[in-house]
């Protein structure tokens, strides 16, 4: 069976170091690897309609939007293979988000942590989009029929929403046949949850205020080793196992980092550096980060630095997600009793 991945990100702000270990990367192993001739059908979205859920800067959102999609082709996502495509193209999202909002509970919208964390105490003011946020996530998914998407953890609550949204449009509205197919959450690797630089306890994150609790995409080698040489530590040294590691979550995040950018386990970067002080790590620490992302960095450069090339490479991934995605679409109004022409 060939797998239909999706997946997609935000164009705020951007990306940083956990959207490359927690996804991009990940989707890039996806797109190439092909079991006995079979390969994956890959697509990949720059999801602008979710970016301007929590307030955005119009004057910014269509550049990020070309950031995103210039992050993943830098990345190697390789746009003869697999689609990418700004959501905002696709009007099928938009349509189909609607049809799945009225017969979504709001008391399921409510027991998301995501909007929690983001509306914090002032819920009442939060944007009905930011609360509706993750109905347009199951659309997004369940337009392609999509089969796995690989995200970081912090999106697992919304993927098993949206694994509920397709069980109640299967009973409901195709006599409880898998009409969507139950999307399987992928969440792949050792780096399936970066946390801050300046407080292990909190996520990395492209939104937070202090641009050194991040690693950014578009970060210098100078810039990535300063943030690294003062990145939070403790008192002890580099811990050599799991139980040394214990309630030391800075420690254990440098460790996770490490171990993601050079594709081997925990283990194995605690057996290098355990009982060293948390300079020697962080020295080579700067020393991958910068090998493995500089290239990266310098092709997204190249990549806006033509921003037709890129533009035209999200028209021809709308073109080919429209025509993908129309036929589900038409399928849904149908079985929900629209009159159709
Ligand atoms: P977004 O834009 O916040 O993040 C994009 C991807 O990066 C992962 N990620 C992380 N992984 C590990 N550590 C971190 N610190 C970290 N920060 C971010 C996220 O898990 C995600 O995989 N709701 C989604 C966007 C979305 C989507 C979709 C995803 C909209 N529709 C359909 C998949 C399928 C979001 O806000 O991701």
């Amino acid at each position: 069976m060939t797998k239909r991945i999706l997946s997609c990100m935000q164009p705020t702000n951007r990306l940083q170091l956990g959207n490359y270990l927690g996804a991009l990367k990940n989707w890039v192993k996806l797109q190439d690897e092909a079991k006995d001739g079979v390969s994956n059908q890959c697509l990949y979205g720059a999801v602008d309609l979710h970016a301007i859920t929590n307030g955005h800067d119009p004057a910014a959102l269509a550049n990020a939007t070309r950031e995103t999609a210039a992050a993943y082709i830098a990345a190697g996502v390789d746009p003869s293979r697999s689609y990418i495509f700004a959501q905002s193209h696709v009007p099928q999202h938009a349509q189909l988000n609607w049809l799945l909002s009225s017969m979504t509970q709001m008391g399921k919208l409510e027991r998301m942590t995501q909007f929690k964390d983001k509306a914090g105490k002032n819920a009442e003011r939060a944007s009905l989009g930011l609360f509706a946020y993750p109905v347009l996530m199951a659309a997004d998914i369940l337009l392609y029929k999509a089969t796995h998407v690989p995200v970081g953890e912090d999106q697992k609550q919304h993927l098993e929403l949206t694994r509920d949204i397709a069980s109640v449009f299967n009973e409901k509205y195709a006599n409880g046949e898998e009409y969507f197919p139950l999307p399987e959450p992928y969440i792949m690797g050792t780096a399936t949850r970066v946390m801050s630089l300046r407080d292990g306890t909190q996520k990395m994150s492209k939104s937070a205020e202090s641009d050194m609790s991040r690693i950014n995409l578009t970060d210098d080698a100078d810039m990535i080793a300063k943030k690294f040489k003062k990145a939070k530590t403790d008192q002890g040294n580099v811990p050599a196992s799991d139980a040394e590691g214990e309630g030391r979550p800075e420690a254990m995040n440098l460790i996770g980092i490490y171990a993601a950018l050079s594709d081997t386990d925990m283990q194995v970067v605690m057996n290098e550096f355990g009982g060293q002080q948390f300079s020697a790590l962080k020295t080579a620490l700067s020393d991958l980060a910068v090998a493995k992302l500089s290239p990266i960095t310098t092709r997204m450069n190249e990549l806006m630095g033509d921003v037709a090339e890129i533009d035209a490479i999200l028209k021809a991934g709308a073109e080919k997600a429209q025509e993908l995605t129309q036929p589900t679409l038409d399928d849904v109004y149908r079985m929900m009793g629209f009159l159709r022409g």
